[in-house]
């Protein structure tokens, strides 16, 4: 099965309401005559609404940075799918590796989100990755079977088709490292038999894992050549412009 490239723009605890608009603006006109790919940005909270309204016409998709199980209630600093859908939002990230660090997001709570973003039809990202001493321990791929496992329990195949897996080495993040090709083709590899053996092989074929850390316009190209590297998450080179303008584009 062709998976649609997806390029996801992640801009964490970054800039104000104008200066995301303007940005959003700019993505748009990268993306015009785009067919072939799907791009996401997930802004703050605060402009999520606005970003939306500046995207309206286009068909960026608008992602939460995370997202709370319920509806509504007593979660006092979350925010809901409900919340995410009324600012025009149709996708939420779970289980970055900066939730799971900075705020001690354990499996089984990435685990609640990401039914949670289910139940309500959600494109949901869910991001998994080592630590460099976990690599240097040859943990690696015990680490990621265990997120990954933990991360969907409880999901059914049919909704699958809304799960997008994002591989994000944690100490390629925000460092200018990156995984070279070779390694991050054979962890993506790893990680589509290991849906495969989860769900089956058709699931497995269907499922986008995007890589994530330290992802530039000098990189994207050979990342993307990749045979299971089905598009990227993007944190710094997403805040500007003429960066993810580039890394949109880039050569299929
Ligand atoms: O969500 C995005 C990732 O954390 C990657 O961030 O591109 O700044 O390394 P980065």
């Amino acid at each position: 099965m062709m998976r649609k490239p997806l390029i996801a723009g992640n801009w964490k605890m970054h800039m104000t309401s104008a200066e995301g608009c303007g940005l959003a603006a700019r993505v748009a006109e990268s993306c015009v005559g785009l067919t072939d790919r799907e791009v996401l940005l997930a802004p703050p909270y605060t402009m999520m609404a606005e970003v939306a309204r500046v995207l309206e016409k286009s068909s960026v998709i608008i992602s939460s940075q995370n997202i709370c199980w319920e509806e509504k209630g007593a979660f006092t600093g979350e925010i809901s799918p409900v919340m995410v859908k009324d600012a025009g939002g149709s996708g939420a990230i779970v289980g970055h590796s900066e939730r799971r660090q900075i705020f001690m997001e354990t499996d089984n709570l990435v685990n609640q989100r990401v039914k949670g973003a289910l139940r309500f039809d959600l494109l949901t990202i869910l991001c998994i990755g080592e630590t460099l001493e976990q690599r240097e321990g040859g943990e690696t791929n015990a680490v990621l079977e265990a997120q990954l496992r933990r991360g969907l329990e409880g999901v059914s195949s049919s909704d699958m088709i809304n799960v997008v897996i994002a591989y994000e080495p944690v100490w390629a993040i925000g460092t200018g490292k990156t995984a070279s090709k070779e390694q991050a083709q054979e962890v993506h590899l790893f990680l589509r038999k290991l849906i495969a053996e989860i769900y089956e092989k058709n699931i497995a074929e269907q499922t986008r894992i995007l890589y994530g850390g330290s992802v530039k316009p000098t990189n994207v190209d050979e990342l993307m050549a990749q045979p299971d590297i089905d598009g990227a998450l993007v944190g710094g080179a997403a805040l500007d412009a003429e960066s993810f303008g580039r890394i949109i584009n880039f050569e299929s």
